[in-house]
């Protein structure tokens, strides 16, 4: 499969202007201006290929709208090569516009006054696309998002969840190969995430549109992108499965046993006892290759169980132990 972004050893380093208190200070930052660097991408490299859907992800300030930017060339890396469907994305601006499309959760990038469909009859001659292509494609998309009861009303008279379905339409009107989103589905409801989160899979499966997206919602990744990039600090710290992830940190599963009567304290060897309420007693089951039968046996036949639940450790735990045991492992 061909790679149509390629990422090789990106940085990109902010000059911030250095503030200094009061009006002597306010004209000493005038007249010797001096600054401090936030490095926001720190040697970032990685591959994305035709098709693919990718969630970019990592705790605030990490550097993902930042990465966005320079992929679809808003902004210049300070060091480092982006190529974007074979070009410079910021050497080529025009070129690559026509051939991406980018939504940001937090901007609009629809005429704020003007109606849903004017935007989008607007956006059809900027990109001049064919009248048929974008009949159909907006017909269908907008099937698809539930758009026809406001496609005439103002941008600004729009639900936020109503706006990021109209975002999202637009920016797929002129087919574009692959689509950048910074945070989607920030700020909508669970109707709303569940809908554009849909939608997005369809897309990426239906047309081979290729995705990356950035987000803090773990469900967005799990419903969208089989592939995962995480960073931290500004640096690259996963790139791979969930699965990969999941099997990485070790897949520790929950076991409630309820007995009928207390059986004192049960030292088992496969699981381990994490808290011990009486007749409930939780364990974690920390080997993949120990089954719930295999607890059960050691747990033995003279024991009576009333019930039991065994939990799957979910993305949210996943992620937030990987970011802990990075947090002890390299002191700040
Ligand atoms: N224009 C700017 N000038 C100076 N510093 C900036 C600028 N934009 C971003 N930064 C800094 O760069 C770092 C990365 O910012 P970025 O917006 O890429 O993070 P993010 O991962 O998108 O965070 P969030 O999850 O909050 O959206 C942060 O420390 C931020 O303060
Ligand atoms: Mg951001």
């Amino acid at each position: 499969m061909v790679e149509v972004i390629e990422v090789r050893s990106v940085s990109k380093t902010y000059q911030q202007p250095k503030r200094f208190p009061g009006v002597l200070g306010a004209l000493k930052s005038l007249v010797t201006p001096e600054y401090t660097e936030v490095k926001a991408v720190a040697d970032v490299s990685f591959g994305i290929r035709k098709g693919e859907a990718v969630g970019y992800l990592g705790p605030n300030g990490a550097g993902k709208s930042t990465m966005i930017k320079m992929m679809t060339g808003i902004l210049v890396p300070t060091s480092g090569s982006v190529s974007v469907l074979g070009c410079t994305p910021h050497e080529r601006r025009m070129e690559i516009a026509r051939r991406i499309g980018v939504v940001f959760g937090q901007r609009s990038q629809l005429w704020w006054d003007l109606p849903v469909a004017d935007s989008f009859e607007l956006h059809r001659r900027i990109y001049d696309i064919p009248a048929a292509r974008y009949a159909d494609n907006l017909r269908r998309f907008a099937e698809l998002l539930e758009l026809e009861p406001f496609l005439d009303r103002a941008v600004r008279q729009l639900s936020l969840g109503q706006r990021m379905r109209a975002e999202i339409v637009m920016a797929l009107l002129h087919d574009p190969q692959i689509l950048f989103l910074d945070e989607p589905t920030i700020g909508l409801d669970v109707v709303a995430k569940d809908a554009v989160r849909r939608f997005l899979a369809e897309v990426n499966r239906e047309r081979g549109i290729t995705i990356i997206l950035t987000t803090h919602d773990l469900q967005d990744i799990e419903t969208i992108c089989p592939r995962l990039i995480m960073v931290d600090h500004a640096r690259l710290v996963f790139d791979g499965e969930l699965g990969r992830l999941r099997s990485a940190l070790g897949s520790a599963r929950r076991l409630t046993l309820e007995f009928t009567t207390d059986p004192g304290p049960l030292p088992l060897t496969t699981a381990v006892l994490t808290a011990d309420d009486g007749l409930l007693k939780h364990y974690r089951i920390e080997r993949d290759d120990v089954s719930l039968v295999d607890v059960l046996t050691e747990v033995g036949p003279g024991r009576e169980i009333k019930d039991i639940a065994l939990e799957e450790p979910n993305i949210e735990e996943v992620i937030r132990t990987f970011y802990q045991r990075r947090n002890t492992a390299v002191p700040a």
